[in-house]
């Protein structure tokens, strides 16, 4: 069988950092080509084009400065090119740009590809829900799996131990994303609910912006624990509503649930930059562009997108926490309404 050509499609701060486990892994492994393609959004930095500096000091010194890359990891800035030949794409790009992304895309696969999506974020479909993988499998026609969980980029970069989940329905593509991704560090387990890794992997940056603000108003770890565990019974609710086929409970308790709402909750961009939300009068998208140098925020995007499908489906009032998070950011809700949702929340009533 000839070996797979991997192309990762993304070179942010968690794409670069799972270039380099990826760029590690194939070399050891003879199932896959040795050279990775790695598609960058071309931009300059200090007069030079990102492409070349990753190809000639194998950093990309932008989304994840000071730690080299693997040489056999390639910047291609044509995403044409980058993913000819590939017959495994791994999108780790923010939601926003995915569309655009596969349409650019299709008419170059190669037959029998498969992919798998480290995006968290949803879409807004006509029958409510649509996930980030559902756009990729429509619009590039081949089998998508995800991979959530809790890893934050940099740590993983570090090489600091953590688990991550793979949701795949095909057990032998399960087994393919287990070597081209699992490290003694990285610790891989795959299941077969997909829908539901990656339902966690977008509703726990909407927690995590909830984290934020109680951080910002001065509140405590007990207040930040009931706003996991009250966020993380939202998750479920709807999880249960929105995705198709059974939820198994025990999904949550994967590195993609209640593992990755915990760290996002402590570390992570969309806490940090509510709790600056909390304690100033910037907007939000004033803050990501003085705090995030390019990247992109999550959390308030998808709280945005749950609310769209809530209000649909006259579900508004089931889900008090997730639809308190988008008031706060975009219509103008105070702050401090966080805790009086969190005082009147239907679990205590
Ligand atoms: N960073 C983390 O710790 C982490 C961990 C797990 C999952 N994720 C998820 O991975 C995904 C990618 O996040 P990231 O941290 O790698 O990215 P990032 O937020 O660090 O970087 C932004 C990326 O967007 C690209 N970009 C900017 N404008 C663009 C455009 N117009 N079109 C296409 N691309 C453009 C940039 O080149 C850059 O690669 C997100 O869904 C995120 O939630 C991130």
């Amino acid at each position: 069988m000839p070996a797979k050509k991997v192309c990762i499609v993304g070179s942010g701060n968690w794409g670069s950092a799972i270039a380099k486990i990826i760029g590690h892994n194939v070399k050891a492994s003879n199932r896959f080509n040795p050279v990775v393609n790695m598609w960058v959004y071309e931009e300059i930095i200090d007069g030079r084009k990102l492409t070349d500096i990753i190809n000639t000091e194998h950093e990309n010194v932008k989304y994840l400065p000071g730690h080299k890359l693997p040489r056999n990891v390639v910047a291609v800035p044509d995403v044409a090119e980058a993913v000819k030949g590939a017959t495994i794409l791994v999108f780790v790009i923010p939601h926003q740009f995915i569309s655009k992304l596969c349409d650019q895309i299709k008419p170059h696969i190669t037959e029998g590809t498969i992919g798998i999506s480290l995006v968290k974020g949803i879409d807004e479909g006509p029958d409510g829900l649509k996930l980030i993988s559902d756009i990729i499998r429509e619009k590039l026609e081949i089998e998508v799996s995800v991979l959530m969980g809790a890893n934050i980029a940099s740590e993983v970069a570090e090489e600091k131990f953590c688990e991550t989940t793979v949701g795949s329905k095909n057990a032998a593509s399960g087994v393919i994303f287990k070597e081209l991704f699992q490290t003694p560090n990285f610790r891989i387990t795959v299941i077969k609910e997909c829908d539901t890794v990656e339902l966690c992997g977008a509703l726990k940056n909407i927690v995590a912006v909830g984290a934020g603000f109680c951080d910002g108003l001065g509140f405590g770890d007990n207040t930040k624990a009931a706003v996991i565990r009250l966020g993380l019974m939202e998750m479920v609710a709807f999880a249960k509503m929105f995705c198709t086929g059974e939820v198994n409970s025990s999904t949550f308790l994967e590195s993609c649930g209640v593992a990755d709402l915990v760290t996002t909750c402590y570390g992570g961009r969309n806490r940090k930059v509510a709790e600056a939300f909390a304690k100033t009068n910037k907007s939000i998208t004033e803050l990501e562009a003085e705090m995030l140098n390019g990247q992109k925020l999550q959390g308030p995007q998808t709280s945005a997108e749950v609310y769209k499908i809530l209000l649909k489906k006259g579900l508004v009032n089931n889900f008090p926490l997730f639809v308190a998070v988008y008031q706060i950011c975009f219509e103008g809700k105070e702050v401090k309404e966080f805790i009086t949702c969190l005082q009147n929340h239907p679990e205590h009533m």
